[in-house]
């Protein structure tokens, strides 16, 4: 299986399950995500949010994983810190060789996190940690980001 047909069913997966008819909360769309995202890729170790909290600092948000992370990063901090001040997408491909790498766990190797914007809004980001070194590029960006505009 492609990326292309990967994300499409996942894609898929995350709108049928926001369309359920049910008017889910912000919180719930987080949790589903955060759990779709981390059962369907058996290389990503951990797969959740890392919410703004007065635009100074990230608080662990909804995530699944085996690893327990760190529960605040300050903006700048760390890959999701530099992604909250800087507002961009970071695709870090070897975490040991990044300077400004927070580590959670000794299994992660390649990294993303994605700003959460909603209605011109930062609340926060999504960040995934995956075990296979350059698990991400550009492509997962587009698709990923596709998956979070249906927050
Ligand atoms: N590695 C992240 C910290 C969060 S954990 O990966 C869950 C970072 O450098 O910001």
């Amino acid at each position: 299986m492609n990326k292309y047909q990967f994300y499409s069913g996942l894609t898929a997966t995350v709108r049928s399950v926001f369309d359920s008819g049910q008017n889910l909360s912000l919180t719930s769309k987080l949790m589903l995500i955060s759990s779709m995202l981390y059962n369907s890729n058996k290389n990503w170790v951990f797969c959740g949010f890392y919410m703004a909290i007065n635009n100074r600092i990230l608080e662990i948000g909804p995530y699944q994983s085996k690893i327990l992370p760190c529960t605040h990063i300050s903006y700048g901090k760390g890959i999701c810190g530099e992604s909250a001040i800087k507002k961009i997408p970071i695709i870090v491909d070897n975490v040991k060789e990044y300077p400004n790498y927070i580590s959670c766990d000794s299994e992660t190797k390649s990294e993303i996190v994605i700003p959460l914007i909603k209605n011109g809004d930062f609340l926060g980001v999504l960040d995934i940690d995956s075990q296979k070194v350059a698990d991400f590029d550009t492509n997962d960006l587009k698709y990923l980001s596709n998956i979070i505009e249906l927050i």
